[in-house]
């Protein structure tokens, strides 16, 4: 017997070999494309720092959801820059707001692609925070009022399914957001919409250029009394247990390429779909690179993608969604 007896090498030696073996496999039925819509017609600006995406009017993004749906994409997620914010974000729950319009538009042309809305403060407010800021009596100091954002998300979400959203994907971290939100759109008449709940959402430097591309920077101060630290795994497995208890359909991990032993870890502890956000910085930082001819954008693109799914993701939000379906076919 000749030493090794064990080659591993040989089920590696040709690609269909490497077919037959492959553990994982990326889909264009695991990707969801966030796209941003502003007001104004005829309007395609591109996001500097997101090299190939832009703030869309509706006319234009109905044009792109088209095209999407006909690549095969399940689903979009889309962001709003309104017209004006406030204190209060009234742009979010306005039947004549931003994302109410553009989902009205989409759903004439694009009947089948599910419509997902992102439920969340922070793009319609003036100050750039998630929730409702409020000063203390005492200190003076302004907080987010956790439990008045509560009424304005439902507020939001039911906003939305009226609009016609297919699945709602609240992102603001406040606690009891998704048993909220549940009981409004249940009141409402809205059972059969899911609720993908952003529910391990890390407060992290990988979403720098997601805000330039929707605008919503905080004014003052940063996320983190309510995004969670990334220190933190074991915390994970109690905001997906309340979510999950409060009534969630689909959780959440984001940043995903960071946080792949989050994704693992819930992997193994729940048996529900996960969603994994490939975010705006992992996405920039491999464009950047490869603007530079440092890497290969479509290798690594895909390598990046397959490594969340293997972490354990069934769902893959990306800005990479369109190239990684045409890229898929070839
Ligand atoms: C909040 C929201 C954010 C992202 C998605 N939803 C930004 C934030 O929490 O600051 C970030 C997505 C990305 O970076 O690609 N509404």
């Amino acid at each position: 017997m000749s030493f090794p007896k064990q080659r591993l090498r040989r089920l590696r030696q040709n690609e269909n070999i490497r077919r037959l073996v492959r553990e994982t496999h990326l889909s264009v039925d695991d990707l969801i494309m966030p796209l941003f819509v502003r007001p104004g017609k005829g309007i395609k600006q591109p996001i500097p720092s997101m090299p190939g995406n832009y703030q869309m009017s509706v006319d234009i993004l109905t044009e792109e959801v088209k095209e999407l749906e006909a690549i095969g994409i399940p689903g979009i997620i889309l962001f709003g820059i309104p017209e004006v914010k406030d204190e209060l974000g009234s742009d979010a729950y306005s039947d004549a707001g931003i994302i109410q319009k553009a989902i009205t538009a989409i759903k004439k042309e694009a009947r089948d692609i599910l419509v997902l809305t992102d439920v969340c403060m922070c793009e319609y407010t003036s100050h750039g925070h998630c929730g409702f800021l409020k000063a203390d009596e005492h200190t003076g100091h302004f907080e987010i009022d956790n439990d008045k954002t509560l009424e304005l998300l439902a507020k939001e979400a039911v906003s939305h399914a009226n609009a016609g959203a297919d699945i709602i994907a609240p992102s603001d971290m406040m606690d009891g957001r998704i048993g909220t939100i549940r009981e409004a759109l249940d009141r409402e008449g809205f059972r059969q919409i899911p609720i993908m709940a952003y529910s391990a959402k890390y407060a992290s430097g990988f979403y720098g250029p997601f805000r330039e591309a929707a605008e919503s920077t905080p004014e003052m101060g940063d996320r983190s009394s309510y995004q969670m630290d990334s220190h933190n795994a074991v915390e994970a497995l109690r905001e997906v247990s309340l979510d999950i208890e409060e009534g969630a359909d689909i959780v959440m991990v984001k940043p995903a390429l960071a946080y792949l032993d989050i994704i693992r870890n819930l992997k193994e502890n729940f048996n529900y779909p996960i969603a994994a956000y490939n975010v705006s910085g992992e996405f920039s930082i491999v464009k950047a690179a490869a603007e530079k001819g440092w890497i290969d954008e479509k290798r690594v693109a895909l390598e990046i993608l397959t490594a969340i799914k293997r972490a354990g993701a069934d769902i893959i939000l990306t800005y990479w969604a369109k190239d990684a379906a045409r890229w898929l076919k070839e």
